[in-house]
């Protein structure tokens, strides 16, 4: 008889996304003619850039030459990608990170969730609270959450690390101890960040007690401030504690293009139950290169292909487009009377909703009366409640029109 994984019972609700996305649909299926716009999942809508376009191109010919064919590339990804990261994202930043650090993959997603199978089962979880869905999800799904508390909202063995407008969305430090440490600055989905000052207490903190940090830092390329840091490894010490987890989709377009990579520091270790030290790296790339087979070469010269001088010309054009679209959101919601987070480093903003309205049903009434999709607060955990988000990744045009719409339709005054 075939047995299931059980842990997934224990999951709640089907995944944020699915949920809205139904909610939607069925919306949509009522009323025909409503002219709905999304800025609900994080989801780009800028093309490609031209310099991408190009490099991919080129690759496809090469693919069609019998001289350039390419079949399976290194799992690992190929060097001419990986010493543009390390040349770019690191060293440029005064950060030394080699090649063979460096794991390109399909998306950060993924890796996210991957990442626990060179980990023990037995580690105690932390996670923010809001936190993007997967990091609490994955963990379920292997069995290191136990129960779901549906009173308190919380799985009974995760420690929650609660981030609120309170405490200006910069967690304290847990007092039970735990051994995974999930980190995303800039935040999804608040749209706040850490100083270095403030990440320097993480990483200190985990030296201390050898926990590991796994820092998302998808949306890096947003941060317009000077002293929010863009990788946790500009920290001192960093390399000893934290894996880094990056994209493609949000820096450069590439959400259905699919193109990510994971930093793992040759001197990061964990440890056997006897104690016993085992390098990160080494175990990591056992896993990449049993149960992955690398990006595709043509997607891989399309990433390859925004650190040209150009190519990084291009790039920044989009994402200031979605900081100016955030900035629309901020300061439209702001003048209809609502209080706002994040949008200044990040794609995201988290708008406070009026007060006695719980997230779920602000999402429905944004629906109905304005036509708009946003993403309930509460989806991200229990201390999201109250709270909602909306994403700058639209197009300029159904930003505007968006914020038009709550103007005269939900001013909070
Ligand atoms: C989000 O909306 O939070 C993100 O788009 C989801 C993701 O990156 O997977």
């Amino acid at each position: 008889m075939i047995k299931i994984n059980e842990n997934y019972l224990e999951l709640q609700d089907s995944y944020l996304f699915s949920t809205v996305a139904k909610k939607v649909k069925a919306f949509q299926e009522k009323n025909p003619n409503a002219k709905v716009i999304k800025l609900g999942i994080g989801d780009v809508t800028r093309p490609l850039v031209p310099e991408v376009i190009k490099a991919m191109h080129k690759a496809v010919d090469e693919m069609g030459e019998p001289e350039t064919f390419k079949g399976y590339g290194l799992e690992q990804g190929y060097e001419f990608l990986r010493e543009k990261i390390s040349e770019y994202d690191y060293k440029k930043r005064g950060i030394d990170i080699s090649i063979d650090e460096i794991f390109v993959s399909d998306g950060a997603k993924c890796d996210c969730g991957n990442i626990g199978d060179i980990l023990g089962i037995n580690n105690i979880v932390a996670i923010t609270d809001p936190v993007y869905p997967v990091y609490l999800d994955t963990n379920v799904m292997a069995g290191r959450s136990g129960k779901f508390n549906k009173e308190k909202g919380h799985y009974e063995n995760i420690v929650y690390l609660e981030a609120k407008a309170e405490n200006n969305f910069e967690p304290d430090l847990p007092s039970k101890v735990p051994d995974m440490i999930y980190l995303c600055f800039p935040n999804n989905p608040t749209g706040t960040t850490l100083t270095k000052a403030q990440l320097k207490k993480w990483v200190d903190y985990a030296k201390e007690n050898k926990s590991l940090i796994l820092y998302d830092s998808a949306y890096e390329a947003f941060i317009t401030e000077d002293d929010v840091p863009h990788s946790i490894y500009e920290i001192e010490g960093a390399k000893e504690v934290a894996i880094e987890f990056r994209s493609f989709s949000k820096t450069a377009g590439f959400t259905g293009v699919r193109c990510a990579y994971l930093i793992v520091p040759k001197e990061l270790k964990g440890y056997t139950i006897n104690g016993k030290e085992v390098a990160l790296n080494g175990l990591w790339n056992r896993r990449h290169g049993t149960k992955f087979n690398g990006v595709s070469y043509i997607v891989q010269r399309g990433a390859e292909a925004i650190y040209s001088e150009e190519g990084q010309k291009q790039i920044k054009e989009n994402i200031n487009y979605y900081l100016q679209n955030a900035k629309i959101i901020k300061n439209g919601l702001e003048e209809a009377g609502y209080t706002c987070y994040g949008g200044v480093n990040a794609p995201y903003v988290w708008l406070k909703v009026p007060d006695g309205i719980l997230s779920w049903d602000f999402f429905d009434r944004l629906l109905e009366k304005c036509n708009v999709v946003g993403t309930p607060g509460v989806g991200f955990g229990p201390c999201g409640e109250g709270y909602f988000r909306l994403t700058g990744f639209g197009t300029k045009e159904n930003t505007e029109e968006a914020i038009k719409r709550i103007k005269e339709k939900m001013s909070n005054l």
